[in-house]
């Protein structure tokens, strides 16, 4: 399918505004000196720009990355999560943003955030671009959300399909079926 017919969710200006009020939100409940954990890939363009909103409201955060990918099984809840690619930063006594870009089953924040409280950090938050609230498998919630989205498969602003997608600017519904 080319990238034209891919019909728009939320606009590339639509994301801008909200990606500006998430920065403001998250600065009435986080210090300055906050840590930004990105899950990649998915989230690297909402890292991209949220960090600069951020500094725009006067916060000043370190940011660090981890992949985690999640293997296994057929089933979606014999789900595996492990670690591809660690965070090179010490989380421990840090005020922690957890960043993704979808919350869907919340296995994997689920299991960024049990690391993250393992490895003593003093707080952990978690924002998310987009949320599907009728997948949920696990009992986890995001702090902060961007857009609440019905239970369609979308990609762009970083979301993937076959990491295909990822550039579009604005988020989209693929018809997979
Ligand atoms: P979960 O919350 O552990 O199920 O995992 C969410 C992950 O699944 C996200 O980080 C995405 O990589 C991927 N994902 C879930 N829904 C979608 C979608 O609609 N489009 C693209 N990727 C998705
Ligand atoms: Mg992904």
């Amino acid at each position: 399918m080319s990238t034209r017919e891919i019909p728009v969710l939320f606009s590339a200006e639509e994301i801008e505004e909200r990606v500006k009020g998430l920065a403001r939100e998250i600065s009435l409940k986080l210090p300055p000196d906050l840590m930004v954990v990105s899950l990649l890939k998915g989230s690297f363009v909402f890292t991209a720009d949220l960090i600069r909103q951020l500094y725009h409201i006067g916060l000043h955060p370190q940011v660090d990355f981890m992949t985690l990918s999640s293997y296994g099984a057929t089933t979606e809840s014999s789900k595996k999560i492990t670690i591809n690619r660690d965070l090179t930063e010490e989380v421990a006594g840090r005020h922690i943003l957890i960043l993704d870009d979808i919350l869907e089953s919340g296995r994997t924040l689920q299991y960024a955030r049990n690391l993250i409280t393992q490895r003593n950090a003093a707080s952990s938050r978690i924002v998310v671009m987009l949320e599907k609230p009728g997948k949920r498998e696990v009992a986890i919630s995001a702090d902060f959300v961007g857009f609440t989205i019905p239970d369609k498969f979308v990609v762009g602003y970083g979301l993937d399909y076959a990491n295909y997608y990822r550039e579009l600017p604005y988020v989209g519904v693929l018809d997979i079926h």
